[in-house]
C-alpha cells in the first residue's frame, strides 16, 4: 500500500489576509464547478468520520428548499485534540470563508460556528471578525451571515444531529439517521455539517486548486492535516503534516524513545501496539484521527489509560439507547472486576464480545466506537489489565 515519508507542511497556519481575494474569485465561478474541484481534491472531513466533502456540499446543494444552513463543527470534545481551537485563534477568516464558499454553493443564507463552551474565551474576537466578514460578504454581493452558537460541555453534542438538537434548543441527543442533515438538518432544512479543518481546507483548495492539493497525501487520504500530540513525547503541540505517514516514522518523530503505545483518533479511535507501528498508515486506509495522537511510554499502566477512557464514555454517553447506557458501566465495571479478581480473567473475554455489540448496536459514533479502545487495548495489552 502507498505511503509517505512524514513530512510537515504549511498551508493551514499561512496569514489569512487573501482569503477575501480568495472568495471573491470563487463567487465568479459555476456552483457546479466548485462541488466538482472539491470532489477531484479527494477531501474527505476531517472531523473523524472522512466523508467526502465535496459530495457533502452536493448532497446539499440539490436537497429541495429555499432555506438551508451552513454549520462549522467547533466543538472538539475528543480527548487529546486541540487543533481547531488554534485554527479559530490564528486563521478564523480562512475558516468563515469555507463557510460563505459553502453557503455559496449550496444556497445557504446564514452560517453558525458552533462553539465549545471552553472556548467561549475566543468569541469576542470571533465575533468582531464575524462582524468585519459579514460586512464584506455584502460587498461582494453575497447574501450570507455568519452567527454564533455555543455548546455547554458535552462531548456528545459534537455528534452532528446532536449539535443540531442542541442549537434548537433541545436536550441535545443524536437523531436516528436517515434523514442525514444534508436533507434534514437544522430547523429540518437542509444543512452541511463541516468541521474547522475541513472548512479550511476547502478555502485552501480554492486557492491552490485541486491539481496542486493533490499532490499530498495518497490515493483514500488526500492532503495534509492538522494533529495534536501530546503524552509521553519529546515535543507536544500541534503539526501539519502530509496524511499517509508510518506510526513507526511518527514514533520516531514525535516519541521519547520509550513509546509502547499510541492512541490514535481519541478515546473513541484505536490503541496501536509498538509492534505494530512499522504496519500501521495514518490515513483511512489505516486508522484515520481526528488529530488526537496521545503517545504513551512504558511508565503507563494501559489499564489506567482503559479506565480513564471508560469513565469518560460513561460519563458522556447520552442515556439514549441501552446497548451504549448499559454497556458502557458494565464495560468499566467488568475491567475494574478483573483487576480485582472478583472475576476471572476469561471474564475480559465476554466484555470484548460486549464491546463488539456495542459497535453493531448502539445509536450513535459514541457509542459504536468505545469498542475501538476497549478491544485494542484488551488485545494488546491483556496481561497488563489482568494483573
Ligand atoms: C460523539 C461524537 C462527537 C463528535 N465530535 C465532533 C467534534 O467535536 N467536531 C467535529 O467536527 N466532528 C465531531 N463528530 C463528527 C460529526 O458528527 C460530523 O461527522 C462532523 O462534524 C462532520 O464534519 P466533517 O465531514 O467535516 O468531518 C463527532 C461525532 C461523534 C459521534
Ligand atoms: S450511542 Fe450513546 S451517546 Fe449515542 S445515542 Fe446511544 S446512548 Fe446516546
Amino acid at each position: 500500500m502507498e505511503t509517505k515519508k512524514l513530512t510537515r507542511v504549511d498551508y493551514i497556519f499561512r496569514p489569512d489576509n487573501t482569503c477575501m481575494d480568495t472568495l471573491k474569485k470563487s463567487l465568479q465561478r459555476d456552483r457546479d464547478e466548485i462541488v466538482l474541484e472539491l470532489i477531484d481534491s479527494g477531501l474527505k472531513g476531517r472531523g473523524g468520520a472522512g466523508f467526502l466533502t465535496g459530495l457533502k456540499w452536493k448532497l446539499a446543494k440539490e436537497a429541495p428548499g429555499d432555506i438551508k444552513y451552513v454549520i462549522c463543527n467547533a466543538d472538539e470534545g475528543e480527548p487529546g485534540t486541540f487543533k481547531d481551537r488554534e485554527i479559530l485563534d490564528r486563521v478564523p477568516r480562512r475558516v468563515f470563508t469555507g463557510m460563505a464558499l459553502c453557503g455559496y454553493v449550496i444556497g445557504a443564507k446564514e452560517g453558525f460556528l458552533y462553539l465549545r463552551a471552553e472556548y467561549k474565551f475566543l468569541a469576542p474576537k470571533l465575533k468582531t471578525i464575524m462582524a468585519e466578514m459579514n460586512e464584506e460578504f455584502k460587498k461582494l454581493g453575497l447574501d450570507f451571515t455568519l452567527n454564533i452558537r455555543y455548546g455547554s460541555g458535552a462531548y456528545v453534542c459534537g455528534e452532528e444531529t446532536a449539535l443540531i438538537d442542541s442549537m434548537e434548543g433541545r436536550r441535545g441527543e443524536p437523531r436516528n439517521k436517515p434523514p442525514f442533515p444534508v436533507t434534514e438538518g437544522y430547523l429540518n432544512k437542509p444543512t452541511v455539517v463541516n468541521n474547522v479543518e475541513t472548512f479550511v481546507n476547502c478555502s485552501i483548495i480554492m486557492a491552490i486548486g485541486a491539481e496542486e492539493y493533490k499532490r499530498f497525501g495518497t490515493d483514500s487520504s488526500r492532503g495534509f492535516k492538522l494533529f495534536s500530540v501530546s503524552g509521553d513525547c519529546s515535543k507536544e503541540g500541534i503539526y501539519e503534516l502530509e496524511l499517509g505517514m508510518l506510526l513507526s516514522d511518527f514514533v520516531e518523530e514525535f516519541g521519547d524513545g520509550d513509546t509502547k503505545a499510541v492512541q490514535v483518533g481519541g478515546a473513541s479511535g484505536f490503541c496501536v501496539p509498538r509492534k505494530k507501528f512499522n504496519q500501521t498508515i495514518i490515513g483511512f486506509e489505516g486508522i484515520p484521527t481526528g488529530g488526537s495522537m496521545k503517545i504513551f511510554n512504558s511508565s503507563r499502566s494501559m489499564y489506567h489509560v482503559l479506565h480513564n477512557y471508560l469513565e469518560f464514555f460513561e460519563e458522556e454517553s447520552c442515556g439514549q439507547c441501552t446497548p451504549c447506557r448499559v454497556g458502557c458501566q458494565q464495560l468499566l465495571k467488568g475491567i475494574e472486576a478483573v483487576k480485582s479478581k472478583k472475576r476471572p480473567p476469561s471474564y475480559l473475554d465476554e466484555l470484548v464480545k460486549l464491546a463488539k455489540v456495542m459497535k453493531v448496536a448502539a445509536k450513535c459514533g459514541l457509542g459504536q466506537s468505545v469498542g475501538n479502545a476497549f478491544v485494542s487495548i484488551v488485545d494488546n495489552f491483556r496481561e497488563e489489565i489482568v494483573y
